[in-house]
């Protein structure tokens, strides 16, 4: 039932504050992570001293933050890869391996392959981040971490995807805490993921907003996504949902790529669609935003106010509220999704079912 919204996938959107509350629920206390979230068998998080994530498509994307997480607070490696190279090439795996997957509907082919391999290769354990607990791949891994997300119809993957965020942050934490992350540290991050559903709202209210871009955005053919950090998975993902449900082509470049091939494209018809959370890399950033500025190229920015680029003349900018550093990937998703929305319905295309797109992938 899709009651108020003409879409899954708007109704889907609008969930999402509420299902990351679900996916919180039970799993932090006011100070700390409750590693009795991963069963039992907890233990294993002082034994892992690798991770190896792998999924597909816009879990994918979600693994690709996660790495940055992982690395930052444990300070442990982390390698993330598509499945469907994954499965066919012969993978070193270090000792004390952690083997986690990320799938909404946990019978992606590629994925379920990677992790029958993955048992055959001496993993300290498997772990899944999933959505369906009747799932194969829950059913088929050791550990799961499940996302409550509850039932997404579109295949165009939204709540999905920030629920894996806010599990992949939980199970950081987790693995955190076994290297050292501090009490303090730890209390600071569970109470930034604490008002996460509230900025959840206040991205959300930006959907008028967006809409009224959109209808700039609608005629393009091209669009160019950039972020620096944990924002570059993001901008991965805001042009995956711009190419899946209307159709334009889309890239996604680490900002700091521009001047090695990118920038070449830049000229007044090409749109670009920075994402500057407000932190150490917003000077860098800035100075990218010049170099694209000054070859023509239309800027839409998501920013904070206090970045300063709101009133510049040549951005179109939306606001994005400022939050502590470690929840910008979450809340910086919103709007992309709202804006691959808007442009999809003022295309005519079919939302919830674009064309040669199943919402799961069950062949290869
Ligand atoms: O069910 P899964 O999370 O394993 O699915 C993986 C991809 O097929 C999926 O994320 C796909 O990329 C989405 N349609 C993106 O919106």
């Amino acid at each position: 039932d899709k009651g108020e919204f003409r879409h899954y996938m708007m109704k889907e959107i609008y969930e999402q504050s509420s299902v990351i509350s679900a996916c919180l629920e039970g799993r932090i206390s006011e100070t700390k992570v409750l590693t009795s979230c991963f069963g039992a068998e907890s233990e294993f998080l002082k034994d892992i001293e690798n991770v190896h994530i792998v999924a597909c498509g816009t879990s994918y994307h979600a693994g690709m933050v996660a790495k940055y997480w992982i690395e930052d607070l444990a300070g442990i490696p982390c390698s993330v890869e598509v499945a469907s190279e994954y499965r066919y090439r012969k993978v070193a795996v270090p000792k004390k391996t952690l083997f986690l997957t990320l799938s909404q509907s946990g019978e992606t082919a590629d994925t379920l392959a990677a992790l029958r391999m993955a048992k055959e290769l001496g993993y300290l354990t498997t772990l899944a981040i999933c959505n369906v607990p009747s799932s194969t791949l829950v059913r088929e891994s050791a550990l799961t971490l499940l996302t409550n997300a509850g039932p997404e119809i579109g295949v165009a993957s939204t709540k999905a995807f920030t629920t894996q965020l806010t599990a992949l942050l939980i199970t950081s934490v987790a693995i955190a805490v076994e290297n050292g992350l501090s009490a303090e540290k730890e209390q600071e991050l569970v109470q930034a993921m604490r008002s996460l559903p509230a900025y959840i709202n206040d991205a959300l209210a930006q959907d008028a907003h967006i809409k009224v871009i959109a209808d700039r955005f609608a005629n393009k053919h091209n669009a160019l996504f950039l972020g620096r950090g944990t924002m570059f998975p993001i901008a991965l993902e805001g042009s995956l949902k711009l190419k899946e449900i209307s159709y334009i082509h889309a890239e996604a470049y680490p900002a700091g790529e521009l001047k090695h091939g990118p920038l070449a494209l830049v000229d007044e018809d090409m749109p670009i669609i920075a994402l500057v959370p407000h932190n150490d890399m917003l000077d860098k950033l800035k100075s990218n935003l010049q170099e694209v500025a000054a070859r023509g190229g239309e800027l839409y920015v998501f920013a904070d106010k206090e970045t300063d680029l709101h009133n510049e003349d040549n951005i179109v900018f939306t606001e994005v509220p400022k939050v502590d550093r470690i929840l910008e990937p979450i809340v910086h998703t919103i709007p992309l999704q709202l804006l691959s929305y808007h442009v999809a319905v003022v295309k005519g295309t079919d939302v919830d079912q674009p064309r040669n797109l199943a919402k799961s992938v069950t062949v290869e």
